[in-house]
């Protein structure tokens, strides 16, 4: 049995990128394996969230977990601040995590960018916690989407680094992981880059948004003027709403829309009319259980006390033996 860990920070609801790049996937890894599915709400402080948000945030994320399928009986469904063992783990692979490397890092460059007047020290050593959160439980696979990918390599220099420094073999290779298939990238409505929480409201569909809003976003999505010759290349905004059409529709709708495309008669009003309604298909027993499960305050309690016990019990055992290693000897 392999050790699958994973988590999503808790800055806010989930979008379609979360689910196709993650979520989806825990799902699906739930059944022979020793998963561990968490809330980063450590990792959400780089930005600064009020306490009141902080908590309802956590648990936005937790309901939307419940929402597409992660059984907490199964797996170990936990909020990262509820295993104290990790802050200490982040704290001794900080002591062999070099600043030049964390400053190379593609996540905290573009942070820097985005928030200049907040460039803490967790946005710098945001991948040590990372690595600490996989290898407490001594992670084999790690579902991720692409963005993550560079994480994964940080990790793994971390752990092998810890090996080496201590002549042992104590923590495994964690990967990032998608069935053999190349890691995924779900674009955003803006015609850039990814759909994120941080490019703006209407760039990203969130699992919870309702029909009316999923519809507006989708038919607002940037498009060029169409195309002029067969078989032309599409632009990238237009080539963004291809792939998300992609992860909610049928092979035969894709199929149909890009050979219009082809033949220069698409239509984009009916293209994102089609995207729109398959979207909204899809979403719509998510939002439904969403709501469900919003109003059940003590069952999520009840998980999240269940997902601490089970996270400690593995997480203090890693600890302890890191202790151990470094010489500081058992608590
Ligand atoms: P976060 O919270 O930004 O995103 C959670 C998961 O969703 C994936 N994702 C996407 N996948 C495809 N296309 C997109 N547009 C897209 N946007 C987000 C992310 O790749 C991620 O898998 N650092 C992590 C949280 C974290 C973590 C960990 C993950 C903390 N510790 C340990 C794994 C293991 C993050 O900020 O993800």
């Amino acid at each position: 049995m392999e050790t699958v860990v994973s988590g999503i920070r808790s800055t806010g609801r989930l979008h379609l990128g979360n689910y196709f790049g993650a979520i989806k996937n825990f799902v699906k890894m739930q059944k022979g394996n020793n998963c561990f599915f968490f809330i980063a709400d450590y990792h959400s402080l780089t930005t600064h969230p009020q306490p009141e948000d902080l908590q309802r945030n956590v648990k936005q994320v937790l309901v939307e977990y419940l929402a597409a399928g992660i059984d907490p009986e199964v797996s170990t469904l936990y909020v990262q601040s509820d295993l104290p063992e990790v802050a200490e783990l982040y704290l001794l692979l900080n002591m062999s995590a070099y600043v030049g490397e964390l400053e190379r890092s593609t996540s905290f460059k573009d942070k820097i960018r985005e928030q200049k007047d907040n460039v803490n020290a967790g946005l710098l050593t945001y991948p040590v916690l990372m690595a600490a959160d996989i290898i407490i439980h001594k992670a084999d696979k790690v579902p991720v989407g692409k963005d993550q990918e560079q994480h994964l390599e940080m990790t793994r220099t971390f752990s092998n680094r810890f090996n080496r420094m201590y002549d042992i073999e104590f923590f495994p290779e964690p990967v990032a992981y998608n069935f053999g298939e190349a890691l995924v990238k779900i674009p955003g409505l803006d015609g850039s880059g990814k759909m994120g929480k941080s490019e703006g409201e209407n760039n990203a569909i969130y699992l919870s948004d309702t029909p009316e809003i999923i519809t507006k976003k989708v038919m607002r999505a940037v498009t060029d003027a169409g195309p002029t010759e067969m078989n032309q290349q599409m632009p990238q905004e237009v080539e963004n709403l291809f792939v998300i059409m992609k992860t909610v529709s049928s092979e035969d709708t894709v199929a149909h829309f890009e050979s219009l495309y082809n033949n220069c008669k698409i239509r984009y009003g009916d293209f994102k009319k089609q995207l729109a309604e398959d979207i909204v298909k899809f979403t719509n027993p998510l939002r439904e259980k969403i709501e469900e499960l919003e109003s059940d305050d003590a069952y999520l309690k009840k998980v999240t006390k269940m997902g601490a016990e089970k996270a400690r019990e593995s997480g203090r055992k890693t600890v302890n033996e890191v202790r151990e290693i470094i010489g500081f000897g058992p608590r």
